[in-house]
């Protein structure tokens, strides 16, 4: 079944009907202001840093999903019905009330139509501001007049963090009050003190009827969003909050002709007394609204414009040119802290999952990539390894490390080191310097988190040698506590394949920095443990058929074919292929195996089959069900990596399958089964080990979106940044004929078409750059790219 449907021309996702399986959410905002909206208009509201800053309350798990919201009531004075500009939280029966959602780059537009009373609403964040705007426009398309009034709601968290306005009432019920002043709600929190904030809800082109700064009066005792007191009476009681729960709520009644329309334009925000007023006479003059909504359209497409595709896959295009970008950044803004699945408790920026988000964008804005790239740098520890959380409060040079009891106090949940971490800047750090061409990025002086300071190359550096002081038996890169897999935890004696593979390749791209810098000890250095390393991965960890993906304290094998359980896993397969450790017969039957074994209609099981008695202290994932999560689902960050590794291959089909059958677009039909949006990716698809085997879980705020876009771009288009050029090198299904990209590089303007006459799934037999071929070679050197490019490809 469908909800909705792509339309790519405005960039939107247009939901047709609006009681979608789960609610289709949408961000607002920028980092500075972040706001999640779905498809009913619930959703929240926040303030860097979002763990410190929710200003709109939202109810986590409650029994109507998506509760509460940005509500717009409607009250017909005259028949007495009410219901709601969005379906949700009335809830009208829909035989009798239309709705749609058009979700776009950074904004949302709400549409209802009932009882010949149309609505339209338009929910954005401004350009750099810390308020947004929720522009209502109603019109009467009945014969006669009709006398409204309408509420805008919004109920105000008592404390910006969420664990203490939901969980701590002793506290949180007696530090927020609110006035009324003139045309809005203001509303404080600790106002006698320093820490003091306010917030505020107003309407900037209406007088005011009525108000409301108490939600129990505008809601009234034993009632819900869906028949609040003041809806049933017609009027707010003008009420203040002093104890309880604050809200803005605000009642405009307008009489509204027949065939007429009034545009209402409420504004919810941070900001004092002063700052509302301000911000609201702003809004009293026609056209700015157009002219802000304009701004941000511009803003947003022309950062995705920066990378479009034209290829004969409908769901690829829409994915690639909006919604798998816009994704991309909005993991870059927001890290794994505000959805609907995480309630701001996570206070900083994971170091793995950053270090993906930041690849995720720089093909789509590198001087962004490069801001965060230097925050997540400095987040290294000066013995080499990485914190696994890098505080939104980050102080480099001055951050307690690992073990410290001040580190401890901080309750982060993390007590050690990851033995991935820091190996995971060998991806980002070349990848930038390809993109950019800032070639001294290498030299550039940054702090550690803890002491000191070091180059680029230093930190590097220091990462490789504290993998390399810290291998077991079978010389091997000691799992410390967890590797990428949060739930593998091998602990300081056991041996993680998967990141001795990360290891392997980072001494390669080590290397690489070590020769251009005319650094050969260094060469010399990473050479040979990378000959070691080799000699033990090929001696201790390949079975017949497959790699294995971990050797415990006991040396228990995990991922042994001979095991019973958990006995072919993704990751040491398609990390064997990207690192470049698999010989050209261990790679095929190693992938080979994973397409006959982990392979499901929705995409590679991370392993098969899943723990059931195998379990803690070591494969914590024994707690999750089966087929679920960790535990033998189709976990997609996982999933970028055998696309990866099946282009490196030259498999474009079987690339293309693990790509087509995970990407969301592709379960649009049935949204049923998928449940979440069909335009974000989740973090995984259940495995065929559970009775939903489909269904997909954990949305937007994940690294699937971010891994699986630099697969794509990397991979299957094949457009890599390298020092010297522009590489191009396809791996494609084999009934493309042809396809386009529009790609910026270095500023400058490429425009790709590739031709495919053979039908081949890789392989580039002629380039042609401005007219001029490239001989023996599939990158476009440097020399010869000018401001606007045209370039052809023909594969063969
Ligand atoms: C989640 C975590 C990520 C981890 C992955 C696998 O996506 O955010 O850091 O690598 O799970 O456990």
């Amino acid at each position: 079944m469908r909800y909705g449907y792509f339309h790519d021309e405005n960039k939107e996702y247009v939901i047709t009907r609006p009681d979608t399986p789960v609610p289709w959410s949408n961000y607002l905002g920028s980092m500075e202001y972040g706001a999640l909206i779905t498809n009913n208009a619930a959703g929240y509201s926040f303030i860097k840093p979002s763990a410190e800053g929710r200003i709109l309350r939202f109810r986590f798990n409650a029994l109507t999903p998506d509760m509460p919201g940005r509500y717009i009531y409607i009250k017909d004075q005259e028949s007495k019905d009410y219901w709601s500009a969005s379906w949700q939280p009335i809830g009208k029966d829909l035989s009798e009330y239309e709705s749609t959602c058009r979700h776009g780059t950074a904004y949302t537009i709400i549409s209802s139509n009932y009882k010949k009373i149309e609505t339209e609403t338009l929910f954005y964040v401004p350009l750099n501001r810390k308020y947004e705007v929720w522009s209502f426009k109603i019109k009467n398309s009945d014969v006669k007049n009709r006398r409204l009034s309408i509420f805008g709601f919004a109920e105000f968290t008592n404390h910006h963090r969420e664990a203490q306005d939901m969980g701590n009432l002793q506290y949180s019920q007696f530090i927020s009050r609110t006035y009324f002043k003139n045309n809005f709600i203001l509303q404080s929190i600790n106002e006698l003190s320093a820490e003091r904030t306010y917030q505020f809800f107003g309407v900037s082109r209406h007088d005011v009827a009525g108000w409301d700064g108490s939600r129990e009066d505008f809601i009234g005792s034993y009632r819900s969003y869906s028949n609040p007191l003041a809806l049933i009476n017609g009027k707010c009681s003008n009420s203040l909050n002093y104890t309880g729960n604050s809200c803005g709520s605000i009642q405009i009644d307008i009489d509204l002709a027949s065939n007429t329309e009034e545009e209402i334009v409420f504004i919810l925000g941070a900001g004092d007394e002063e700052i509302a007023t301000n911000i609201l006479n702003h809004y009293k003059t026609k056209g700015v609204i157009e002219q802000e909504l304009a701004d941000l359209k511009k803003y947003w497409h022309s950062k995705l414009e920066t990378f479009q595709v034209k290829t004969p896959d409908e769901n690829f295009n829409s994915m690639m040119n909006v919604w798998h970008s816009y994704e991309c950044f909005v993991n870059t803004f927001w890290s794994r802290t505000a959805s609907l699945i995480y309630s701001n408790m996570r206070n900083g920026l994971g170091y793995r999952d950053t270090i993906a988000d930041i690849q995720s964008i720089m093909h789509l804005d590198h001087k962004l990539a490069r801001e965060r790239l230097v925050t997540i740098l400095s987040g290294q520890v000066s013995i080499g390894a990485a914190l696994p959380l890098v505080s939104f409060k980050h102080n480099p040079g001055n951050e307690p490390v690992l073990g410290s009891l001040e580190y401890t106090l901080r309750n982060t949940g993390y007590e050690k080191y990851r033995c991935d971490d820091a190996l995971w800047l060998f991806q980002a750090v070349p990848q930038f310097i390809k993109e950019s061409g800032e070639m001294d990025f290498i030299d550039k002086i940054i702090p550690y988190s803890d002491q000191g300071e070091g180059t680029v190359y230093d930190h590097l550096k220091r990462a490789l040698v504290f993998s390399l002081e810290r291998l077991g038996p079978h010389n091997l890169v000691l799992g410390i506590d967890t590797d990428w897999n949060d739930c593998l935890q091998l602990g300081d004696r056991g041996e993680s394949v998967f990141a001795t593979f990360q290891l392997y390749l980072g001494l390669y791209e080590f290397k690489k920095f070590a020769a251009m810098k005319n650094l050969f000890d260094d060469v010399k250095w990473a050479e040979s443990n990378r000959e070691k390393l080799y000699a033990s991965l090929q001696k201790y960890c390949w079975e017949d058929d497959q790699f294995v993906r971990a050797f415990t304290k006991d040396n228990y094998v995990i991922g042994s074919a001979k095991n019973s359980e958990a006995s072919l896993w993704l990751n040491p397969q398609t990390w064997s292929v990207i690192s470049g450790v698999a010989t050209p017969e261990q790679a095929e039957k190693a992938l080979d195996k994973v397409y006959n074994i982990l392979r499901t209609k929705y995409g590679a099981m991370l392993f098969y089959p899943s723990f059931k008695e195998y379990g803690l202290p070591i494969a914590k994932m024994i707690l999750y069900l089966p087929g679920i999560k960790e535990n033998a689902s189709v976990f997609l960050m996982a999933e970028a990596w055998i696309i990866l590794a099946e282009t490196i291959l030259g498999h474009g089909n079987k690339a293309w399958e693990y790509y087509r059958t995970t990407n969301p677009a592709s379960q649009n039909d049935i949204a049923e089964l998928r449940q979440t949006e069909p335009y974000v990716y989740s973090q995984f698809i259940d495995g065929i080990e559970s009775p939903n085997h489909g269904r997909s879980h954990g949305h937007w705020l994940t690294g699937s979106a971010s891994s699986i876009m630099t697969a794509v771009v990397e991979g299957i288009l094949g457009i890599r940044a390298d020092y010297d050029g522009l590489t191009i090198d396809p791996c494609i299904p084999s009934d493309w004929k042809e396809f386009e990209v529009f790609r910026t590089y270095r500023e400058k303007k490429i425009d790709i078409s590739i031709k495919n006459p053979d039908g081949v799934e890789k392989g580039v037999k002629r380039i042609i750059i401005n007219g001029e071929s490239i001989l023996n070679s599939c990158t476009l050197p440097l020399s010869k790219i000018k401001e606007k490019n045209i370039v052809e490809v023909i594969m063969g």
